[in-house]
């Protein structure tokens, strides 16, 4: 990026809210811009005072807002891919999850997307449009990479149009709950074990919280739709969920196969996000201080947030049970 000398840069009047030490660089400012962006994403408070019922019109309406408050306008195509040394783009390169994670994000944001469109409420169709465009965003983010790193991909399947849209989004919306849990842990195990050069964990940074506001949204969004729905309709949701739950677990012990697009049996990891330890850290790690690193981690990324907004719970009381027939008693130092 070409530097221009200035003065002063007062980015305060850009961003209100934001304090910024003087500027003297379109560099600096740049990067100050960044900065005030990620913070923006990480924290957001209701300006309504008193509480938040679920369900709610005030529920709905705030819950859009903080996701398109919260918004980062990072792209894609600026970002800056590190040199790797061989034996760092070897790790990468061996990670079983690129496939996956491609196309995970293109059903995403084709699933949300469907399922947006059916939405009549203006403010909930606008933040799941947003949300499948993030999705978009984040696949352009992967291939972005792959290209950079050469790493290569199975080719991918057609991604079909979602016959039953509202069942494709909360298969969608609960494996993002299950999988950005582990994948909160798993990341910061990444970033404290050192073997990923840190200028490529900052670069997935933001898409890491972003799948933090995504299950949000989806949290908040279940609440409210469950809440406005009449008693059989909510009686046939109910069932739903239990047997997108069931479908989740049947795909996670494995029985799921999926084809590529050249009708190859994938080698692809549902998995991962439970078992990748070893691949992202060279320290031994115990599960027990793994799931209370998730715990915290999860915790940590939710913090920002307007405490009246509604999390996901499924996984941290899944995994506090478990802990606690491990004889956990939950110290996230323990993991550190
Ligand atoms: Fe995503
Ligand atoms: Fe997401």
């Amino acid at each position: 990026m070409r530097e221009q000398a200035m003065d002063a840069f007062d980015i305060e009047e850009m961003i209100p809210g934001f304090s910024a030490p003087r500027l003297r660089t379109w560099g600096e400012a740049r990067l100050a811009m960044i900065e005030a962006a990620e913070q923006r994403s990480r924290q957001w408070h209701s300006r309504i005072e008193g509480p938040i019922v679920p369900g709610s019109d005030v529920h709905k309406r705030e819950v859009c807002r903080m996701f398109h408050e919260t918004f980062n306008p990072y792209r894609p195509s600026v970002l800056d891919w590190p040199v790797l040394d061989p034996e760092a783009r070897q790790r990468i390169l061996s990670l079983p999850i690129w496939d996956i994670a491609v196309q995970t994000e293109g059903k995403a944001r084709l699933r949300m997307a469907a399922y947006a469109k059916t939405v009549s409420d203006p403010d909930m169709r606008s933040a799941l449009a947003l949300n499948a465009w993030e999705e978009n965003r984040h696949k352009e983010v992967l291939s972005k990479m792959v290209e950079a790193y050469g790493i290569p991909l199975a080719a991918e399947a057609p991604y079909k149009f979602p016959r039953d849209a509202e069942w494709a989004y909360l298969v969608t919306g609960y494996s993002e709950c299950i999988d950005s849990f582990f994948a909160f842990g798993l990341f910061e195990l990444a970033r404290r074990s050192g073997i990923f050069p840190p200028d490529l964990v900052d670069t997935f940074e933001p898409v890491m919280q972003e799948e933090c506001r995504h299950i949000l949204l989806f949290a908040n969004w279940v609440a409210w739709h469950r809440a406005n729905l009449s008693w059989w309709r909510r009686i046939w949701f109910e069932a739903k969920v239990m047997a997108v739950w069931g479908y989740l677990g049947w795909e996670r012990i494995g029985l799921a196969r999926t084809l590529d697009a050249d009708g190859n049996k994938q080698q692809q990891d549902h998995n991962f996000t439970v078992s990748g330890a070893q691949s992202v850290s060279s320290d031994d790690i115990s599960v027990h201080e793994l799931m209370v690193l998730c715990l915290h981690e999860n915790d940590r990324r939710f913090s920002g947030y307007d405490p009246r907004l509604l999390r996901p719970t499924t996984m941290p009381r899944i995994v506090r049970f478990v802990l606690r027939f491990m004889g956990a008693r939950g110290n996230p130092q323990k993991a550190a």
